[in-house]
């Protein structure tokens, strides 16, 4: 059994894909399957936490037991969901995969096909962690980042750029790290850089490493 590190700590979770709609039967997604959040939010309540969990489009079975699920499948509707309770929570970990555009406008009936090509425009969409970091108060945040290549100096930029307390980078071109994999590799940033190197683990493993470095920096702080 786990050491009640988050004892009383509110913690909030974002996992999955978004879904960006086009129609009524088609829409935008990405390969996220949610293990990663779904792992970090079983293991933060087996360490006493008070658990939400902001879920969009996920594979990653069913909902960790004695969580509080919020379903926002959309970037707009996790944004809604993830702001309306920041004021709440201790400590945010946003491991969605976020769409970064959705389509600019969503038909409100089926589209028709027609001889022509078809021109998509899509828009930006809200950055949550951006604005979390930006309104985010005493509450710690963390970020994740999927990265190919120049892990450490997009890593760096996008910590600060976010005013993240932590950032955890996953090389996702390496065999064993990234999206619908059950093992993952990492690299956790502060804001003096590098803090930590997580070699190859499995998921709910990764999420009880990255939880622990999350209690002993707050701890570190004086923040009990
Ligand atoms: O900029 P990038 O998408 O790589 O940043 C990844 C981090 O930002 C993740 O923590 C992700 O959940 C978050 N994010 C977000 N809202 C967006 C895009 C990304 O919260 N629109």
């Amino acid at each position: 059994s786990e050491e009640p590190l988050l004892a009383g700590r509110r913690v909030l979770i974002t996992a999955g894909g978004t879904i960006e709609r086009l129609d009524p039967v088609r829409y935008i997604t990405n390969d996220s399957s949610g293990k990663m959040g779904f792992a970090i939010a079983a293991a933060a309540r087996r360490m006493g936490a008070e658990v939400v969990l902001v879920a969009g489009n996920t594979s990653a079975g069913s909902f960790p037991e004695g969580v509080q699920h919020v379903q926002a499948l959309s970037a707009q509707e996790m944004y809604d969901a993830v702001l309306r309770r920041l004021a709440d929570t201790d400590i945010v970990i946003m491991a969605a995969a976020v769409s970064d555009y959705r389509p600019k406008s969503v038909a409100p009936q089926k589209m028709k096909k027609t001889g022509e090509n078809l021109i998509l425009e899509l828009e930006r969409t809200p950055d949550i962690l951006q604005t979390v970091g930006q309104r985010k108060g005493k509450t710690f945040v963390v970020g994740f980042a999927a990265e190919t290549e120049h892990l450490e100096e997009y890593a760096m930029d996008k910590l600060q750029r976010k005013n993240c307390d932590l950032l955890v980078a996953n090389d996702v071109s390496q065999e064993g790290a990234g999206f619908g994999t059950d093992t993952n590799i990492a690299q956790i940033y502060n804001k003096d850089g590098l803090l930590e190197n997580l070699p190859m683990m499995t998921k709910p493993e990764m999420a009880c490493r990255l939880l622990r470095i999350i209690a002993s920096t707050l701890e570190a702080a004086g923040d009990r």
